[in-house]
């Protein structure tokens, strides 16, 4: 079991661009259960907006998750919302826990601790078919807002997209 308070999350700097390109593979074919992500011929997913994490510092912001010393996950926030549409507000654009530290509270304490971080209006997209992401969204946000999160669904191809807002400020 993970003390939560053990977690913290690290921006990444240009030297981890090689940790976050590996556990974005970890991640890319966990989701690739719900989406149809094939492998490039390298034997990769690869990502290709990766390096725009360090090139638009002012609007991307890559973090790793630690449980201790050791790399529980990553996240990456973008500021500019595909979903609202306004420039300004935040989005949880990829978020991984790795399966060793799942249900441990590990999500929950690093997604608090960056809502808390950037003080915004935020939104968080799920694929209706990633059933464990919804329910994890579901729960933190709604614990964290006190169920004053603004909830919506979206058309998407192949599917549907659910969409959270909430403004971290006012929580
Ligand atoms: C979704 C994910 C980030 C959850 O991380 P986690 O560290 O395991 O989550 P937590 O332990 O903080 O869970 C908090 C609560 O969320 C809910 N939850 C989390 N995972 C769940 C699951 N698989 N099924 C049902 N509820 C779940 C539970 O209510 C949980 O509390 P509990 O364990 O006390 O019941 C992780 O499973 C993951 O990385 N999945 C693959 C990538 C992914 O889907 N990312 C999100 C893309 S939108």
């Amino acid at each position: 079991m993970i003390d939560s308070r053990e977690v913290a999350v690290e921006l990444a700097s240009p030297g981890d661009a090689g940790v976050l390109a590996n556990l974005l593979e970890l991640y890319s074919h966990d989701l690739s259960d719900v989406f149809a992500l094939e492998l490039g011929t390298d034997g990769r997913f690869g990502y290709e907006k990766l390096s725009l994490y360090w090139s638009e510092p002012e609007r991307r912001f890559p973090f790793l998750i630690r449980a201790g010393t050791r790399l529980a996950g990553f996240a990456l926030v973008t500021r500019g919302s595909p979903a609202s549409g306004d420039g300004d507000d935040f989005d949880m654009t990829e978020f991984f826990v790795l399966r060793r530290y799942r249900r441990s509270g590990v999500g929950r304490r690093t997604v608090f601790l960056l809502w808390n971080r950037f003080a915004a209006q935020w939104s968080v997209r799920v694929a209706e078919g990633n059933q464990s992401g919804l329910r994890f969204w579901a729960r933190v946000i709604g614990e964290y807002t006190g169920g004053a999160a603004e909830e919506t669904t979206r058309p998407g191809s192949p599917q549907a997209w659910r969409v959270f807002s909430f403004n971290s400020e006012r929580t």
